[in-house]
């Protein structure tokens, strides 16, 4: 019996806001091997593809629901010239990608492939302007482009590259990391600037943009500060009109310091729950911004999205520094696991989050090599956890013994759980982060009942495991010892391992 020991109380009957689907979005920038060999082979691959577009990768993620996919960046997107990456694809420009490896860029993959390729997912297409080097006109007109109908002079020109039926394209970013690569602003000049740029993102016909300001980096609170007293005017006559709907963002989970990262595989336990702690803290982020929001925006209408998650540890030996393609391994899926408990219980602010990035860059859920593809660690958290999408949050506590662990000078709690409810079905999902002890976990259901429990389990012998092409030791199985309790069940969580618990409520 171990020391570490928790209860999970689950209201069954008090219901908080809907988790949005959106939580549950990704990332595909044109960095390293994430567009070009992760989505993109092109037509004449013999890896089996639709118009370009690899379908392994495809029937993977459709697994997941994935709800949202942004593009093309990232730093890429303030370099972005979206006129380069339409017509026949021979014929389009070339650039160097400054930002990523300094490699040229063939902008084979540009409007019409990414569209594409959110129809061949079934996700709504995020799409991040140019604000950093582009102009007002170039996003204006890429606007008009993609969702005006009827005759226009983009309309005609996208009907001359063969689509004639407008996108809906509903979320738009008006710049990326305005305060570093998208143009090392103050954040008082990129308030101008996203004000001009959003006068000029029309709403065409019924297309109606939510348009997503750059945020702040981290717990950098005066730059959301500043973009909420200067941006948003609820209440304010003279601009009844909000300026944008969803401000954004970025925070990655490091085991240490950006020159150390360390090795995604070769960690010992001390790195592990410094990860840990790391990955926590956007607890206290999304919370101090959401407060900051709060102020200007009491009823919640601007959405908090964390545009850009995830783990960034040192590339694989051998790799291109500039391509940040890292291995991912079981405390890839903690991190993901505890994120998304985060993510839930701050449901009402958080309209969308999403992992960077989605294929061979950073945490990535898939990894490809020529025609192999490995579904990684963080990829099963994703598919146990998209019953959360769209469901209503249900109200948890957990206390107990043993939970507690100082990491440097934070304080980590090992266990992690958050639940929610969807026509009928409830979703409990359990994290134990102790790298070495089980947990003893009694599900205290009140106020309802659960019929029919499953669960399922993602763990392994060891923190470092990770799948490859020859191997995959981190893989969902079913778990059966779930022993029936006076008020729900009782179970004992592996150390560092996720589960997952449903049933029909009564
Ligand atoms: O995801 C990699 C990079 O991290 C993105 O391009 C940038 O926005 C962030 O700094």
């Amino acid at each position: 019996m171990s020391g570490n020991s928790g209860t999970a109380i689950i209201n069954l009957d008090i219901e908080g806001p809907v988790i949005s689907r959106h939580l549950y979005g990704h990332f595909a920038e044109h960095l390293g091997r994430c567009v070009y060999g992760g989505f993109w082979v092109g037509e004449d691959s013999p890896i089996p593809n639709e118009g370009g577009i690899r379908l392994d990768v495809v029937e993977a993620l459709r697994a997941l629901n994935i709800p949202n996919l942004r593009w093309p960046g990232g730093c890429f997107a303030d370099e972005y010239h979206w006129k380069d990456g339409i017509g026949p694809r021979e014929g389009r420009p070339r650039m160097v990608n400054t930002h990523w490896g300094d490699v040229e860029e063939n902008n084979h993959f540009g409007t019409h492939e990414f569209l594409a390729l959110c129809e061949l997912l079934g996700a709504e297409p995020y799409i991040n302007g140019n604000v950093g080097s582009g102009t007002v006109q170039e996003m204006s007109e890429w606007v008009e482009y993609l969702t005006r109908d009827g005759d226009s002079p983009m309309v005609r020109l996208r009907k001359s590259h063969g689509r004639d039926e407008p996108w809906r394209v509903r979320f738009w970013g008006l710049g990326n990391e305005a305060w570093g690569c998208g143009g090392n602003m103050r954040v008082e000049h990129y308030a101008d600037l996203a004000r001009q740029y959003a006068t000029y993102c029309r709403d065409h016909g019924d297309n109606t943009l939510y348009r997503i300001a750059a945020g702040a980096s981290d717990d950098d609170y005066a730059w959301t500060e500043t973009l909420m007293r200067q941006i948003s005017c609820f209440g304010c006559e003279a601009t009844p009109k909000n300026f944008f709907q969803g401000l954004s963002v970025h925070y990655y989970t490091l085991a240490g310091p950006w020159e150390a990262k360390g090795s995604a595989t070769d960690f010992d336990t001390e790195s592990y729950y410094r990860t840990m702690a790391a990955a926590a803290r956007m607890d206290r982020i999304i919370q101090g911004h959401s407060t900051v929001m709060d102020a200007y925006d009491p009823g919640r209408r601007v959405g908090l999205i964390v545009d850009e998650w995830g783990t960034w540890f040192d590339v694989e030996p051998g790799t291109n520094p500039g391509f940040l393609f890292q291995q991912n391994t079981l405390r890839d899926a903690l991190v993901a696991s505890l994120h998304f408990d985060i993510f839930h219980r701050h449901a009402e602010r958080l309209a969308m989050a999403n992992l960077a990035q989605t294929v061979n860059v950073l945490q990535a859920v898939l990894l490809t090599d020529g025609d192999q593809l490995v579904r990684t660690p963080t990829y099963h958290v994703f598919e146990m956890n998209k019953g959360h999408q769209d469901a209503t949050l249900l109200d948890v506590h957990l206390r107990g013994t043993g939970l507690q662990r100082t990491v440097g000078d934070a304080e980590l709690t090992t266990l992690s759980a958050s639940a929610s409810v969807k026509d009928g079905t409830v979703l409990i999902s359990l994290t134990n982060l102790d790298a070495d002890q089980p947990a003893e976990v009694t599900l205290d259901l009140r106020g309802g009942t659960l019929a029919d429990p499953t669960a399922r389990i993602l763990t392994a012998d060891h923190l470092q495991a990770h799948n490859t092409a020859a191997e995959t030791p981190v893989t969902v199985q079913p778990f059966t010892a779930l022993t029936p309790h006076p008020h729900g069940f009782a179970l004992t969580l592996p150390p560092h391992s996720f589960l997952t618990l449903t049933g029909r409520l009564g």
